[in-house]
């Protein structure tokens, strides 16, 4: 049941994420592709756009992507724990023209795809490319341990269903265009932020979407290899210092009362999951930015 008490709605609804420009050639569990109105919508509201964003647990990437190439901030910094995403990132930003041979090359037989799971990868390239792979032909392109392969995929097309080479090459087309400004580090997201946090530069902020266990949801256990976070911890780091944040969390009583301690503003919004159930999720800023009348 939807606990509507606590927050107000956000004006802003979660939007069909065929309307908004896919960007990340991975398909991320948990990722964020609806939530990209309210990103633009904070970002436009800061005094003026951050030189540096800082997205402390990557996945897909997709709020670095769009920052960068919509000219919403100067620089994206992307970091994540995750070997085999971080194997991806890196190839993807460093060795984009080899990579996108890689994937013209490919063909996604349910054979090639087990050959390719087994094997360990010679080098980074490699490494990155088997991530890309597996990650689109998992079912939910879920990479943690136990995941299985899609069986009949749209369009009976099996584990090729969400295979499209073509897209991919543009989308790293555009990534390749953009990577002098977006960087990629694999570590520890809450360090990094700790670390930025408390040698703040001016026009810094981050986007914050951890991997969520708290409260007795064990989703992010089931999704991701990494996804032990110390919650509270991640929310004083944020009261303590002045960078601009949002950040996103399922709606949990723990969240709630962090929300409430430090004082931090939340608004709610609806979202649909898989099974068409309704889920809120809660979107957190440190000043009033979708609770402030006339957005
Ligand atoms: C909710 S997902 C992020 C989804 C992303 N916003 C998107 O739209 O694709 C959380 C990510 O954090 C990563 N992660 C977990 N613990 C981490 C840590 N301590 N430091 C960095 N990344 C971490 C997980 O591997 C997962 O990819």
């Amino acid at each position: 049941m939807l606990d509507l008490e606590h927050f107000p709605m956000s004006p802003i609804p979660a939007v069909n994420v065929a309307c908004v420009p896919q960007r990340s050639p991975l398909r991320y569990p948990g990722g964020k592709t609806w939530l990209i109105p309210h990103v633009r919508a904070w970002l436009g509201s800061l005094s003026a756009p951050p030189e540096l964003l800082l997205e402390p647990f990557a996945g897909g990437g997709i709020v670095s992507l769009t920052a960068v190439m919509e000219g919403l901030s100067t620089r994206a910094l992307m970091a994540e724990l995750d070997r085999d995403v971080a194997a991806f990132w890196r190839a993807a930003l460093s060795s984009t023209p080899a990579l996108k041979e890689r994937i013209r090359r490919f063909e996604p037989t349910r054979e090639a795809v087990n050959t390719l799971a087994a094997s360990a990868p010679r080098d980074e390239l490699e490494h990155g490319f088997r991530t890309l792979v597996l990650n689109r032909t998992r079912r939910g392109g879920i990479l943690a341990p136990g995941a299985a392969l899609s069986r009949a995929g749209e369009n009976g097309r099996g584990v090729a269903s969400r295979w499209y080479a073509q897209t991919l090459v543009r989308r790293l087309d555009e990534i390749e265009r953009h990577a002098a400004r977006i960087g990629f580090r694999e570590t520890d997201g809450v360090q990094l932020l700790a670390s930025m946090v408390r040698q703040p530069k001016p026009g810094t902020a981050a986007f914050v979407d951890p991997p969520y266990t708290a409260g007795g949801k064990r989703a992010g256990r089931r999704l991701y290899a990494h996804n032990q976070i110390d919650h509270g911890r991640l929310f004083a780091l944020l009261a303590e210092h002045d960078m601009e944040f949002l950040m996103t969390y399922d709606h949990a009583p723990e969240i709630v009362a962090l929300v409430k301690k430090h004082a931090f503003h939340a608004v709610q919004v609806i979202m649909k999951n898989t099974h068409h159930a309704r889920l809120a999720e809660l979107v957190i800023t440190k000043q009033p930015v979708f609770d402030k009348p006339g957005i």
